[in-house]
């Protein structure tokens, strides 16, 4: 895939300037990239095609470097997350515990599909890899936050996130 840079940037000088950092703060400019498409994830809610480009522009790295580490890391999505992102483990411990009612309920409480964000672009959830909380299934996580031995009552909760 090959996608030019876009005349106009898709970030403020603000973040233009955020994005630069990152390419000084390691002795080899490509150490800040996963940093640069954190915050790139955390500004739009999702990376496109032409972030990226100006992410590699900026990096002076080729564009499909630059796209293959943002598709190849759960954190960033090519799809705009809700400001509550929330995620649902579906590995084995929690998938035993129950997880496959818990997505039936977030869909029911936040009323939307997988990987669908409400209209008021307030919440998004999809399911994930392990959590690393096994002993706790089913997990939930909460944008940075881990929810343990969530049942729908916490799901419920969700909707009290400002
Ligand atoms: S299987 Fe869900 S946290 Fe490990």
């Amino acid at each position: 895939m090959s996608v030019k840079a876009p005349t106009k940037s898709p970030f403020t000088p603000e973040q233009e300037t955020t994005l630069a950092g990152w390419t000084k703060r390691y002795p080899h400019s490509n150490l800040g990239l996963v940093e640069a498409l954190r915050s790139v994830q955390g500004w739009h809610r999702q990376i496109t095609p032409e972030a990226a480009a100006r992410v590699a522009e900026v990096f002076d790295l080729p564009f499909n470097r630059v796209w293959g580490v943002a598709t190849f890391f759960p954190t960033f999505t090519q799809w705009k997350t809700g400001r509550h992102r929330v995620g649902l483990c579906h590995g084995l411990s929690c998938w035993l515990a129950g997880s496959t009612k818990m997505e039936s309920c977030l869909e029911k409480t936040l009323g939307v599909a997988e990987k669908t964000t409400t209209a008021d672009g307030k919440f998004s959830w999809e399911t994930m890899e392990c959590l690393g909380a096994c002993e706790q299934a089913p997990a939930l996580q909460v944008n940075d936050r881990l929810v343990g031995a969530a049942t729908e009552a916490s799901v419920v909760k969700l909707k009290d996130l400002k």
